[in-house]
């Protein structure tokens, strides 16, 4: 079976991508997560696979950012709303677009490492692909002004290095 990768400008392709992403994360949830109130950043790229017979059947989200990491500006590669169709999830997909998405963030040659947010019941999805959990504090901005950030926990990934203590000022939106 064909399938189609596409890595697009997020604001352009957020009408494509918004289905799918509402379908994982919709509002209708019987227990709303103690994340739902967060304010995210929108993505930069989106990798995008789609299926002749299926259309879109997984997302990945790119973020690129200037943080800083104890104190010194670095800037990093962000991944994020990484999503498979419910009824496509098993046949690698995520797997081939987190794959997709950390080769164009290794491509922009200014980024130290990548970093992701997620729930304890993915972090073995992510640790069995290089992820290490990053062990120090991560704050953000939110219209309330900076907090830290405790609702998921993060990963990095190595590109130059792959700092795993310390603090994070993601220094805007988290994603
Ligand atoms: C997590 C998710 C993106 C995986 O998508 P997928 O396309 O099925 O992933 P792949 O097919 O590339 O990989 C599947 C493999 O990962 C494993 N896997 C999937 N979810 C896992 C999890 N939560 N923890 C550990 N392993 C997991 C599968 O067992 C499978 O293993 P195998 O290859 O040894 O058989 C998908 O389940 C999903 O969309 N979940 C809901 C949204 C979500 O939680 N996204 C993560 C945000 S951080």
């Amino acid at each position: 079976m064909s399938i189609e990768i596409d890595i697009l400008n997020g604001d352009a392709s957020w009408p494509i991508a918004k289905p799918l992403l509402s379908a994982v994360w919709g509002q209708d949830a019987a227990e709303k997560p103690a994340w739902s109130h967060i304010k995210w950043a929108n993505a930069d790229l989106r990798v995008l696979i789609e299926t002749p017979e299926d259309g879109l059947v997984c997302h990945v989200g790119i973020y690129f950012r200037t943080v800083t990491w104890n104190g010194q500006k670095v800037h990093i590669g962000g991944i994020g709303g990484v999503c498979t169709r419910e009824d496509q999830r098993g046949r690698g997909y995520a797997t081939t677009a987190l794959e997709a998405a950390v080769h164009t963030i290794r491509a922009n040659e200014a980024v130290r490492f990548a970093l992701l947010f997620c729930e304890p019941h993915n972090a073995a999805f992510y640790a069995a692909r290089s992820w290490l959990p990053f062990n120090g504090e991560v704050y953000c901005e939110q219209p309330e002004g900076r907090i830290r950030f405790t609702y998921m926990a993060p990963y990095v990934f190595h590109i130059v290095r792959a700092p795993t203590l310390g603090t994070i000022d993601l220094c805007g939106l988290p994603w």
